[in-house]
């Protein structure tokens, strides 16, 4: 190849090795624009014979393919490399193109409720178990020293399964029946669970509502261990001190027995509408457990003692969630649930 062609073509290709992209397009400009230092050369060769003309204008097409393939080249070659930094330092979320927008679900009010309860429970050492929706009269009435024709049962409305000795148990104390029928002492356990009420619906009222029961039963279990874990579950429950105090009461399985009221979570004991004044709200029913529903399930009332207590979710769910109407658990307005 010419000396002359060799030379320029080695210029552009020295030049194009440090060229950044925007340089190679002013390279091709200076070596093969109109008036570029290769297409020049051909305006000089008038002067030559034939055969130099072929000669020198082959040198030159051939100059021109190697500079537009080095420049191609290095075109390549400078933007895999940007391309390269731009991956190392780029992140790309691609989780938007997998998700869908779907509200996300929750617990229900009262499932929430008795999660939380249940929790607070285990934390003190209780067993959880669920019990029997449909019992008979047994369980949910006779051994709990309710003998037929006995007025307690007049509180509790039944519903009686038709052509069947069966029934919708009215309390989770049913499940105290089964629990130590099936096991021996130390037993420290309790039962949420639906409870089925024969009732009209009202505002405080419901055919179908949840309670959690309690039950220890040991050797040496005293009333005061009653109290200081239903004092200990408001606590957390509510997150603050609120006091309670016992009030003496009556139910069949248990004696001596005691409602439970704890001080007014919305007004502090000052008085309110929702306590109606007194600065006390009535939460549960609890106590010793009867001589004779131990007799009932053969564990000797000599040796053994125990509390139980039974409490209301749907009261509990409205004092700590602010609720003051029972039905707004059951309506599932999804404006309501949402807010929880
Ligand atoms: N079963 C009672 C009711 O439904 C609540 C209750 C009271 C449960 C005292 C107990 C208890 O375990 O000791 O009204």
């Amino acid at each position: 190849m010419n000396n002359n062609i060799n030379g320029i073509l080695n210029e552009a290709l020295n030049k194009l090795q440090s060229a950044q992209l925007a340089d190679i397009e002013n390279i091709k400009v200076e070596y093969l624009g109109k008036k570029g230092k290769i297409t020049e050369i051909l305006k000089t060769l008038s002067s030559l014979s034939i055969e130099e003309k072929k000669e020198i204008g082959s040198q030159v097409n051939v100059a021109k393919t190697q500079l537009n393939e080095a420049m191609e080249a290095k075109k390549k070659e400078i933007t895999n490399k940007l391309l390269e930094e731009k991956m190392k330092n780029e992140k790309i979320d691609i989780s938007p193109a997998f998700s869908f927008n779907f509200p996300k679900g929750h617990y229900h009010i009262i499932s929430k409720a008795i999660e939380e309860m249940s929790n607070i429970f285990i934390s003190l050492g209780f067993n959880v178990t669920s019990g029997r929706e449909i019992e008979n009269d047994w369980y949910n009435f006779e051994a709990l020293n309710i003998p037929k024709d006995h007025p307690a049962r007049d509180t509790q409305d039944t519903f009686y399964l038709e052509n069947s000795e069966n029934l919708l148990r009215t309390q989770t104390s049913a499940a105290q029946i089964h629990i130590m029928e099936e096991s021996k002492p130390p037993i420290k356990v309790i039962v949420p669970g639906r409870v089925y009420r024969n009732e009209a619906t009202d505002a405080s009222h419901s055919a179908i509502f949840h309670q959690i029961e309690g039950l220890v039963v040991g050797e040496d279990i005293t009333f005061a261990q009653l109290k200081g874990t239903l004092q200990l579950f408001i606590n957390r429950l509510f997150n603050q001190e609120l006091p309670i105090r016992f009030r003496p009461s009556h139910f069949q399985f248990t004696e001596p027995s005691a409602e439970v009221d704890m001080k007014c979570v919305f007004c502090g004991g000052k008085g309110c509408r929702v306590c109606k004044g007194s600065g006390w709200i009535e939460v549960l029913g609890c106590g010793m457990v009867h001589p004779n529903v131990f007799r009932a399930v053969k564990y000797d009332p000599e040796k053994y003692t125990g509390y139980a207590f039974g409490l209301g979710v749907e009261r509990f769910a409205m004092l700590k969630y602010g609720i003051d109407d029972m039905r707004v658990l059951y309506e599932n307005d999804l404006r309501v649930l949402r807010q929880f």
